[in-house]
């Protein structure tokens, strides 16, 4: 592990497994835009593209790189994420591995993705895992969906969680991945997007988006029921129609291995 401040312990890594099922449906997927990004800053379609997707957990970032027409290789350690992304992308090839020692061979892939999961690594060994599984030419994406904290609502939740629970946010290098992969590979050419997106749901959907995150998940059921209904009663109060808009913004990141 990392001496990184703010990398993930084994602790919250593993911790997504015990609500995976929970993870595929209530977690957001990522827009359009985001995909039409990645392919610009790694200068080259999807379609077609050999695709190494690490930490795919169940396979919210790798759909839609299939439906461009990627061939999309998913590389997950845990085994609860795992049996949810070989139940809803059976055709996909499914490898138990992370993102510090891949099993893969030299120049096999044109895109190497991590969809917020590149802080559960050691960067010191991930980035030349990806650096030699990529062909020359090749890609490293790395992206997170981020709360958008301008929003008042959203902003306040940030306030009050952050207060309540161990490790909130821990690990959130979205903003200084660019410089991270600068320092450990200055062949690496790398650069930065940010894409805002939202989304309308029910207040329960969001509620449940909000108990599958590490911070939550290593609480146990409990204790995790108890902070969420706090935020229930609160939420019911300021949104009595009992919808909310959540509001991102994908910090993304693009290094191009010279090629
Ligand atoms: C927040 S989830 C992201 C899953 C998926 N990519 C998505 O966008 O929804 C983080 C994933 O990283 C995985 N993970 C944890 N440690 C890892 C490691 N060292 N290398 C690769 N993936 C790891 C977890 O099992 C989990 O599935």
């Amino acid at each position: 592990m990392s001496t990184h401040p703010g990398f993930g312990s084994r602790e919250f890594a593993t911790s997504f497994n015990s609500v995976a099922a929970e993870y595929a449906t209530a977690r957001p997927d990522y827009p359009a835009t985001l995909y039409d990004a990645i392919e610009e800053l790694a200068d080259r379609p999807l379609a077609g593209a050999r695709v190494l997707d690490v930490g795919a957990g169940t396979g919210l970032g790798t759909r839609p790189m299939l439906r461009r027409g990627a061939t999309v290789t998913a590389a997950e350690p845990g085994p609860g994420m795992a049996g949810q992304l070989r139940a809803r992308l059976p055709a996909v090839r499914l490898v138990r591995a992370d993102g510090n020692a891949l099993p893969f061979t030299a120049g096999a892939f044109d895109l190497v993705t991590y969809a917020q999961a590149f802080h559960w690594t050691d960067p010191t060994r991930a980035v030349p895992e990806a650096r030699r599984v990529l062909r020359p030419g090749g890609a490293l994406a790395l992206w997170w969906n981020v709360p958008d904290r301008t929003v008042p609502w959203q902003r306040d939740q940030e306030r009050r969680l952050r207060a309540r629970l161990t490790g909130y946010h821990r690990g959130d290098i979205s903003a200084e991945a660019p410089g991270i992969l600068a320092d450990l590979d200055p062949a690496l050419t790398t650069h930065y997007r940010e894409v805002g997106w939202s989304r309308d749901l029910p207040l329960a959907a969001h509620l449940a988006n909000l108990a599958t995150h590490s911070f939550f998940a290593v609480l146990g059921p409990e204790a995790s029921r108890a902070v969420i209904d706090d935020e229930r009663a609160l939420l019911e109060r300021e949104f009595p129609e009992g919808e909310v808009t959540e509001s991102y913004t994908v910090r993304l990141t693009v290094a191009r291995v010279r090629g």
